[in-house]
This record gives C-alpha cells, sequence and structure tokens, in this order.
C-alpha cells in the first residue's frame, strides 16, 4: 500500500507553506486594524438551509452537505456571508453601527480543481452592516485595494472591474425584460466572458425569442463596452424615457458620480474601471459589485464582493444594509508568485546552545528554561552529537548567538558566548551570558 495523500483540492501546509499563509493572514490584520475593522469568526458547519436559496446555483452546487448523526441537513461552509448576516441579524440592536467586521478563515466548496481553484481555500472577509451610503462601499473598495497593494503590489499588477446591479436593473427595465427573467439575464451575463458566441445567441434566444433577443444583444453589446461614466451618461441620454423612471436613472448616477468622486479623492481611482459584464455570481448582491483582477492575465478572479442590502433580513433578522468583499489566498498566492513578491523565509533563531555530551545537556537545561522565559528562542540538540556538526546546525539557522556548555569551561562554572553579530567571544557565568543576551533584547 502506497502513501495515504490528501484529498484533492487539499492541501497539506508544511512549516514553509505555513509561514506563506500566515504572512497573507498577518498582512490582511494589519490592513484592517488601520481601518478599524474588528475580527469576528463564524462555524465551519452550518444548517444547510443557511445557503439555501440565499447564495446562488453555482455555490448550492458545489457545497460539501451531509446529515449529520442526529439527522440534521448541515454544510461546510462555502462562504462567510451568510453566517456574519446571520450573527449581525441576531444581535442586530446591540451592535454599534456601522458595524466593520473582518475574518479569515477556511471555507469548502465541491470544485473541479484547476488552478486557482481548489476544494479548501482561505478567505479573507471585509464586510460593513448598518450603513447604506456608498461611503461604506467606498470604504470597502480602499480597503480591498490596500489590502492587495501591502504586498507590493500596483495599479499596474491589478484592477477592480466595477459594476452595479442597480443599474443592471434600470437597463433590463428599459428593455422590458420581465422582472421574472432578471434573474437568469444575470445568470447569464455573469458567464458571458466565458461562453462562445454561438453560445450567447442561442441563451439570449431561449430567453427572449429569436426577435426580442436580436435587440436585446445589440444594445447589451453596447452596455457592455460602457468604460467610464460618462460614456454611461451618454448611454442613458439615448433614450426617451418616462419621467419617473428618468429620475430613477438620474439619482443612480449621482450614486456613482458620488462613488467614483470619493475613490478619486481617496487616490484609488487609478485601479478601478466600469466593467459591466462584472455581476458576480451570488445571487444576494443588490447594488455596487466589484472583482479584483490580474491587469495583464485572463485569470480568475482575487476577489469579489459588493452591496447586499437584504441578506439579513432573509435569513430573519431586520432590515440592515450590508456591503462587503472576500479575498481568496490561491489566487492571491499564485498571483504573488508570478511577480517575484512571495516573502522570502527564514525563522529567526535567537540563541543555539552547544552541548558537549549527555552530563552537560542536564546542566544546560536551566540555563535553557531561563532564556526562553525571557521570551528569547533557544534551539539545542535533543541528544548528543559532535561539537561541528553542532556548530554547523548554529549557523545554518541563522542563529544570533552561540552559547557552549564545554566541559573545561563548566569545570570553573562558566559557558561560552559567542556574538554571531561582532564575531566577539566571551568565557562568563550562565548567569551573566543570560544577562548578556537578554540585554540585546530589550
Ligand atoms: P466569491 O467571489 O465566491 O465571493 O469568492 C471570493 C474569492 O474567494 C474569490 O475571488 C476567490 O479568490 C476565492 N475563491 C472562491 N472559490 C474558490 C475556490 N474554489 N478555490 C480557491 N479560491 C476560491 C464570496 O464568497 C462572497 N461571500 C464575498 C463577499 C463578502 N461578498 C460580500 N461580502
Amino acid at each position: 500500500m502506497g502513501m495515504f495523500q490528501s484529498l484533492a483540492g487539499f492541501r497539506d501546509f508544511y512549516p514553509d507553506q505555513c509561514q506563506l499563509r500566515n504572512n497573507l493572514f498577518n498582512n490582511w490584520r494589519r490592513v484592517s486594524l488601520t481601518a478599524n475593522f474588528r475580527e469576528y469568526d463564524v462555524p465551519s458547519l452550518e444548517s444547510l438551509d443557511l445557503y439555501l436559496e440565499k447564495s446562488g446555483e453555482e455555490i448550492l452546487s458545489q457545497i460539501y452537505h451531509f446529515m449529520d448523526k442526529g439527522d440534521r441537513a448541515v454544510a461546510m461552509r462555502p462562504e462567510i456571508t451568510p453566517s456574519v448576516a446571520r450573527m449581525v441579524g441576531a444581535k442586530a440592536n446591540a451592535l454599534k453601527k456601522p458595524i466593520k467586521w473582518f475574518s479569515i478563515g477556511e471555507c469548502f466548496r465541491y470544485e473541479r480543481p484547476q488552478k486557482g481553484r481548489l476544494r479548501s481555500f482561505y478567505q479573507y472577509n471585509a464586510d460593513i452592516f448598518g450603513e447604506k451610503s456608498i461611503f461604506a462601499d467606498v470604504e470597502l473598495i480602499n480597503l480591498l485595494i490596500n489590502s492587495l497593494k501591502i504586498f507590493g503590489l500596483t495599479n499596474v499588477d491589478f484592477r477592480v472591474r466595477f459594476s452595479d446591479r442597480k443599474m443592471w436593473a434600470l437597463l433590463l427595465e428599459l428593455l422590458g425584460v420581465h422582472p421574472n427573467q432578471t434573474k437568469d439575464v444575470l445568470v447569464l451575463i455573469d458567464k458571458y466572458e466565458r461562453i462562445t458566441d454561438k453560445d450567447w445567441e442561442v441563451k439570449t434566444t431561449q430567453l427572449f425569442g429569436a426577435e426580442k433577443a436580436m435587440s436585446f444583444r445589440n444594445i447589451i453589446g453596447d452596455w457592455l463596452n460602457l468604460s467610464n461614466l460618462a460614456d454611461l451618461k451618454n448611454f442613458w441620454q439615448r433614450y426617451q424615457l418616462e419621467d419617473s423612471f428618468q429620475k430613477k436613472v438620474f439619482q443612480r448616477l449621482e450614486d456613482w458620480s458620488h462613488l467614483l468622486e470619493a475613490l478619486k479623492t481617496m487616490g484609488v481611482s487609478d485601479f478601478i474601471e466600469l466593467d459591466f459584464t462584472i455581476v458576480r455570481g451570488l445571487a444576494y448582491y443588490t447594488g455596487f459589485v466589484f472583482e479584483a483582477f490580474d491587469r495583464n492575465q485572463k485569470s480568475r478572479a482575487l476577489a469579489g464582493g459588493g452591496r447586499y442590502d437584504h441578506l439579513v433580513a432573509k435569513l430573519g433578522g431586520p432590515e440592515i444594509p450590508a456591503t462587503g468583499f472576500a479575498i481568496g489566498d490561491v489566487t492571491l498566492q499564485d498571483f504573488l508568485k508570478s511577480k517575484n513578491l512571495l516573502p522570502k523565509y527564514c525563522q529567526s533563531l535567537d540563541v543555539y546552545v552547544v552541548i558537549d555530551g549527555y552530563e552537560m545537556l542536564h546542566n544546560a537545561l536551566s540555563g535553557i528554561s531561563a532564556l526562553r522565559s525571557q521570551g528569547i528562542s533557544v534551539e539545542y540538540p535533543l541528544k548528543p552529537i559532535s561539537l561541528g556538526k553542532q556548530f554547523k546546525i548554529a549557523h545554518s539557522c541563522g542563529a544570533n548567538w552561540i552559547v557552549v556548555y564545554g566541559e573545561r569551561e563548566w569545570s570553573m562554572g562558566e559557558v561560552t558566548l559567542k556574538n554571531l553579530s561582532n564575531g566577539v567571544d566571551s568565557v562568563v557565568s550562565p548567569r551573566v551570558a543570560l544577562e548578556s543576551i537578554a540585554s540585546k533584547y530589550m
């Protein structure tokens, strides 16, 4: 029988990979704190019902779910949003608004493992609940950009493609698409970049019938080419709109102006691109939506998010506006690697203790404990090995100091202290050695 292996789409994290992962987490935490977001966490196993209807078909087909021993239908979390919406809904009145929260955790989706897609991955989520103004959206888009910039990525490397389900709804209203069909149209648009021209034709014909489908495709073709606010305004000016409808369009264009202006003032407009092909696959989004991508390569999204104002109420809570995003660790690490931006690691070691024989090992242990209790990292051989080998190990693990417990010094109650940063050796008592080392770490 061969070695057991981890399941397809799941990763073993050897220490090197764990360090890389922790580096992502640390950076995300740092950035979140600069914007005063607070960390929370949610259960990994939830009731399957939490995701039914709310997450959208694609995710549903990918959920790991099973009956537990009490015959409850349960699911491994495929995302964090429904859980955090439930948490907020349950304590809505007690929580101070705006609620700015973030979390970092593992999610599970039964997808076909491929580049950028695994069955277990980590997501960094940041969300704001209780604020419907566009400044909540601005805060999050800015946080998303900063949480990629912190790794050294710039606007040459990535962009945030930005769109709006409200504007989409207005367009579909203009085109006379029945509200019942809106969902199907958006599901189709979500696939637009991945399907062939032929499929696009077939699918739109299925939705609207041949004649209507043609004019739909023409207008949508223009719409998907819009690339800035001026274009968008011009688009709407081409149509004679009924007063109340026109008012809705104007109001939304106003929101757009405010939002883009604010992003410009924050200095991040170079990252943003209007792109109506972005609608997001998840069912709960209601307003501005966005996804971050490698600028130079067609690849999986690094991150995605948007506004979802009714999810909390749909889960039984009060109406609380919400907006947020998630970044995944798999796509980001691939991206950083391609840009040569993965940090190089070497776990730092303060002291290596070289020990001459078993007897001496006993003598050294109290000094080792004393150093560690001062927060100084110490390594030593767990069994006697040659002195030469020990010195070699000490150098290879990058220790700053070596303390030698040798027969000759010890017979005088002393040890040799080697400061590797300046090459100075001294023979001193263990107490003095401890003090000299500790004084460097004050
Ligand atoms: P999502 O677009 O489904 O959004 O996922 C966000 C990110 O998670 C993706 O851009 C990708 O980096 C990563 N991701 C998703 N699936 C996989 C996978 N199978 N393998 C590797 N990485 C993956 C959401 O999950 C929303 N809940 C985000 C959100 C938060 N919206 C509002 N707040």
